[in-house]
């Protein structure tokens, strides 16, 4: 039975992951079409979706996450031709790259197609564009039969949500349907490559390996950091804090977080690739693979936000390339917050 002094919740829709069922993707891609604002399961995080051309939808995304307007949104279509007829110019690198990788957790920023109403764009002449992999976003996607923005479902600067109770924890009735496709299978945001400049250029990392996007964009510029304070900026959502828990987080080698056991009086959680000897603290040891790392990082930290902790220490990830959307996250989850 439901309490009375609960907080408003949006609707929560339970949809088999593999076998979306088609009335509740009919229901959702409804609610898209009037207006609404529609969570739903990518493989990556979720998404807090409205339609593109719908210029007070996507004015309410950005109300609903309190998201700075010169951040742009990325617009999720159902395949590569959706994603084209966006375009000014669809380069043949663009093409090789959506071959390769759609539908998956890869991002393209394009120019964007003069005639192209999509809303969200934050005054840029770019598109970002996504054909994500999940069978319920790409239903979704299908049953609109038109792009849908979509920036990950959490108060801006906050953790991303990978499980439809983030999206309810976080944002409560601001959405007004929630499609719940259980844990995403990736875990952390899309790979985005710029392909706007003279040579693509990875903006985020993501899971996708740098070696086998340079495999078919073979003058990919990357580097293992992405700007911080102060550097260029490469794109205008990647603020040095970002994805922040509510606990403070430090990302430390092994022998510092064991001293900072010792040390710390208050509440504390961790997480680690092997167990630390310690008796106090929560510990969370996710092992030595980086796509474990993406696919549980965001729901341990919400997790250890939930237990109320005041302290989270992550074990330094290797310097391997594999690693680097995971080291990402954790660096901006422990900037210093404006
Ligand atoms: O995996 C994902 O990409 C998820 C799921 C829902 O698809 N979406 C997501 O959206 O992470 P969001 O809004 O949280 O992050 C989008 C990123 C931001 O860093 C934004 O600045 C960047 O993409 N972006 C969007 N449009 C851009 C553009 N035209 N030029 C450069 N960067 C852009
Ligand atoms: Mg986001």
């Amino acid at each position: 039975m439901e309490g009375t002094n609960q907080a408003p919740r949006p609707r929560v829709v339970a949809v088999d992951t593999t076998d979306p069922d088609s009335r509740a993707i009919a229901e959702a891609a409804r609610c898209i079409l009037g207006g609404g604002l529609v969570a739903f399961a990518t493989e990556t995080v979720y998404g807090l979706g409205a339609l593109a051309s719908d210029a007070d939808a996507v004015a309410r995304i950005y109300r609903a996450k309190g998201r700075p307007a010169h951040n742009p949104l990325i617009a999720h279509v159902a395949d590569a031709a959706a994603a084209r007829a966006l375009a000014a110019h669809w380069s043949e690198g663009a093409e090789a790259l959506a071959r390769a990788f759609w539908p998956g957790p890869l991002t393209l920023v394009v120019e964007r197609a003069p005639g192209a109403v999509v809303h969200g764009h934050a005054g840029l002449s770019t598109v970002a564009v996504r054909v994500p992999a999940a069978p319920i976003a790409l239903a979704l996607l299908r049953a609109v039969g038109a792009p849908v923005v979509a920036p990950s479902a959490n108060p801006s600067g906050r953790l991303s949500p990978t499980r439809a109770e983030h999206v309810v924890r976080g944002l409560g009735e601001r959405v007004d349907l929630v499609l719940d496709g259980g844990p995403c299978a990736v875990g952390i945001e899309s790979s985005v490559v710029d392909l706007s400049g003279r040579t693509p250029r990875l903006l985020r990392h993501g899971t996708l390996d740098v070696a086998a996007l340079r495999a078919v964009a073979p003058e990919l510029e990357a580097s293992g950091r992405a700007p911080l304070p102060g550097e260029a900026r490469g794109s205008p959502g990647l603020d040095p804090s970002h994805y922040a828990p509510r606990a403070v987080l430090e990302v430390l080698p092994r022998a510092q977080i064991a001293a900072r056991i010792r040390d710390f009086p208050g509440p504390h959680g961790r997480i680690v690739r092997e167990s630390i000897a310690g008796t106090t603290g929560h510990e969370r040891v996710l092992g030595d693979r980086p796509e474990v790392w993406a696919q549980r990082l965001y729901d341990e930290l919400h997790s250890l936000d939930a237990l109320g902790v005041e302290r989270v220490w992550v074990e330094t990830p290797p310097a391997d390339p594999a690693w680097w959307g995971v080291a990402d996250r954790l660096r901006r989850a422990a900037a210093p917050r404006p």
